[in-house]
Formats: C-alpha cells, sequence, structure tokens
C-alpha cells in the first residue's frame, strides 16, 4: 500500500527517519552513550582484517563503512564488489572475519562470496533486511536492518538502515579495540541519536530539490563528485539516478577530476558536488572551481559553511542542516535519492519497476 505517495520509492524515502531511528535504537544504548550487548557473529576486537563484499547500493553503503571501520576502529578493510570478490583467489587473512550486506539476503554473487569465506574458516555475518533468506541461513550470524519490506526496485531505506548497523558496529568495535575514549564514542552514539531528526530536516528540502530535478530531467549525462564517504555517496548518487531515470550518470572521487573527467565537462554536463564543510571541503571546492571555469553547471550539497565558503557564478545550492562530520553520509543520501526520484518523475519512467531491474537478483 503506497498511502498518499505516487510511488513505492516516494514512501520508502519518507520512512526514513522512523526506520533509521528503529535500527538504531536497536544496537545503540543512546541512555549510556554506548552500544547493546546484542550477540556478534563478529569479535571485533580479535581480528586484523574484515572483508566487505555486497553488490550495488549494498556494496556502497560497505564502501563508506570502510571508511568508518579503519578511522574509528583502526580496523583495515577489504571491501569489493561480490562478483569480483568470489573470483578474485586472493589468499584470507586468518584473523579476520567477513560481513555481507544485503537487502534481499539471495544476491547469487553476495551468497558465492559469503560460501567462499566460510570454506576458508572465516566468521561470518551478514547486514540483511529478509530474515529468513539464504544469506542470513548461511551466516553465523545476522544484523538484521529493521527497514521493513522494500518494494521499489530502487533501494532507498535499505540502505540507510545498512549505514545505521555499520555505523553501530564501527561504535562498538572502536570500543571494544580501545581505539576511542568512552567519552569519544559516547559522542559518536550521540551523534547517531540525531539521525532521524536531521533525515526528517532534509525531507522538507524536497519542493527545491524537485525543482532540479526538472531541470535535470532535460541532460543527457550527469557526473557526481565527492571525497573521503562522499565519494561512495556520488557513486550511489549515479547508480540511483540512472536505474530510475535512465540518464548516463558517473560518480568520481573529486580528486580524479583533473585525471580524466574533466575532459567531459561543459555547459551540457551538470556536475552534483557531495561536500560537506568538513577537513577536506576546500579540497573538494577547488575542483568545483575547476568545473566551474569550464562553463559545468554546478549543483552542491552542503551546509551553511560550505555555502558561505563559494561564490561561483551560476552554482546551484543544496543547504543541509548542520551535523557532525560522522553521520553526514547517512543524512547526505536523502538529497540524493529525492534528486534521482524527482528526475525520474519528470520524465516519467516507470520509477519503482525500472526496464531491465529486478529487485532481487538470484542468478550472476
Ligand atoms: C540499487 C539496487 C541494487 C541492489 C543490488 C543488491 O538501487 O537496488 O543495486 O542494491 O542488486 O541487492 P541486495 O541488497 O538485495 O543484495
Amino acid at each position: 500500500d503506497k498511502g498518499n505517495h505516487r510511488h513505492f520509492m516516494e514512501k520508502e524515502i519518507h520512512e526514513q527517519p522512523e526506520v533509521t531511528g528503529q535500527t538504531l535504537a536497536h544496537y545503540l544504548d543512546f541512555a549510556n552513550g554506548g552500544y547493546k550487548e546484542l550477540d556478534s557473529a563478529i569479535d571485533f576486537k580479535n581480528i586484523d582484517r574484515l572483508y566487505i563484499s555486497a553488490c550495488g547500493t549494498a556494496y556502497l553503503a560497505g564502501q563508506i563503512a570502510k571508511y568508518w571501520f579503519e578511522r574509528y576502529a583502526r580496523l583495515p578493510v577489504d571491501s569489493d564488489v561480490a562478483s569480483e570478490f568470489r573470483y578474485r583467489e586472493m589468499p584470507l587473512d586468518k584473523r579476520s572475519a567477513a560481513l555481507f550486506v544485503s537487502q534481499s539476503g539471495e544476491t547469487a554473487d553476495t551468497l558465492a562470496s559469503l560460501r567462499y569465506c566460510k570454506g576458508a574458516g572465516l566468521a561470518i555475518g551478514s547486514i540483511v533486511n529478509v530474515r529468513e533468506s539464504t544469506i542470513a541461513r548461511e551466516s553465523d550470524g545476522i544484523y538484521p536492518t529493521l527497514a521493513g519490506p522494500e518494494i521499489g526496485v530502487a533501494s532507498t531505506k535499505a540502505f540507510t538502515c545498512q549505514l545505521s548497523i555499520f555505523a553501530s558496529l564501527v561504535v562498538r568495535a572502536a570500543l571494544e579495540r580501545g581505539t576511542v575514549s568512552a567519552e569519544e564514542g559516547a559522542q559518536l552514539v550521540r551523534s547517531l541519536s540525531e539521525v532521524p531528526r536531521l533525515i526528517k530536516e532534509a525531507l522538507k528540502l524536497e519542493g527545491e530539490i524537485a525543482e532540479l530535478g526538472r531541470e535535470l530531467s532535460e541532460v543527457n549525462h550527469v557526473l557526481y563528485l565527492g571525497r573521503d564517504t562522499s565519494y561512495p555517496l556520488a557513486m550511489e548518487g549515479a547508480l540511483k539516478l540512472k536505474e530510475i531515470s535512465y540518464i548516463h550518470a558517473e560518480g568520481y572521487a573529486a580528486g580524479e577530476l583533473k585525471h580524466g573527467p574533466i575532459a567531459l565537462i561543459d555547459k551540457q554536463m551538470p556536475v552534483v558536488v557531495i561536500a560537506p564543510f568538513d577537513k577536506i571541503y576546500e579540497k573538494t571546492a577547488s575542483n568545483m572551481q575547476e568545473v566551474a571555469a569550464r562553463g559545468g553547471r554546478i549543483i552542491l550539497i552542503t551546509d551553511e559553511k560550505g555555502a558561505a565558503h563559494t561564490s561561483l557564478d551560476g552554482i546551484k545550492t543544496i543547504i543541509m542542516p548542520n551535523m557532525s562530520e560522522f553521520v553526514t553520509p547517512i543524512v547526505y543520501a536523502l538529497p540524493i535519492q529525492m534528486l534521482a526520484y524527482h528526475t525520474a518523475v519528470a520524465m516519467g519512467t516507470d520509477v519503482d519497476q525500472p526496464r531491465n531491474l529486478a529487485k532481487s537478483v538470484t542468478v550472476e
């Protein structure tokens, strides 16, 4: 039932304050600023490496988690798309564990990666939205996303719930490994407790984003740029746009711009830049300058400080609420989802059932 929404995707976008709140509350103890001592298939304290493998949007959640685990828990992460992971014939570190991410829990390549790691004797955890799925069954333990059924083929609420679990596990891993103090851990938990409210605020930007979506519906190519955790998010923005609007889009690390993609920039090519005002903002701002100097049209997704630091002609700015750097990839998922959604709506495509795509990919 779509309720009063035009599409399941729109409904699922709007459910995100609630479902991320439920997911975070399942794993974290907000009152005491720590994590809940739930059974964990993975003993984060006693491993030297974590393998993460998944497909599509779930893979991009894993890419964001890699930055988090390495930065806060000092735990090296190897993250790869499952269709590569399963055939890479890599040696697996004995003091490691593997974590698989899948909304459906049935994705063939992800399941094959799981079996590869299981064969090597690693502890297997999985982040799944469907508890009665094959991937869930074959794991030593699961970390369920409490997103509820996701009907729209393009993943939205499952993604932000996957990120919510990853963030919770990062807090747990960092505290168990002693790489953050109890005080710093409590600060991370506090910033996560703000996520549902911040998502609600981001949803208020829908009107202006819909207008940008109407503009994007006229173009043939869009480039998305970001650094740090905004880099996988740029790829997620491009993936979402191509899936439902059929507009060609690419996500790039902003620092790679001058190593190739800058050749594409002209007045016809909008560039979506995801850049909260963080320690790396100035670097992304100089990439933006390079785009502007070549006549590129920029849509900048940032916060008040980021907006105040740019004065480029013709730039369109989406101003997000202020938040801790840790949680930006979860909350900044909202504007990129809404941008893809409204572009597709303006084009009149079948948003919930895009051509050639299936919700669950059980063949490789
Ligand atoms: C993107 C999308 C796909 C899935 C991918 C993995 O919007 O829906 O890229 O993320 O097919 O599916 P699951 O998570 O079911 O393994």
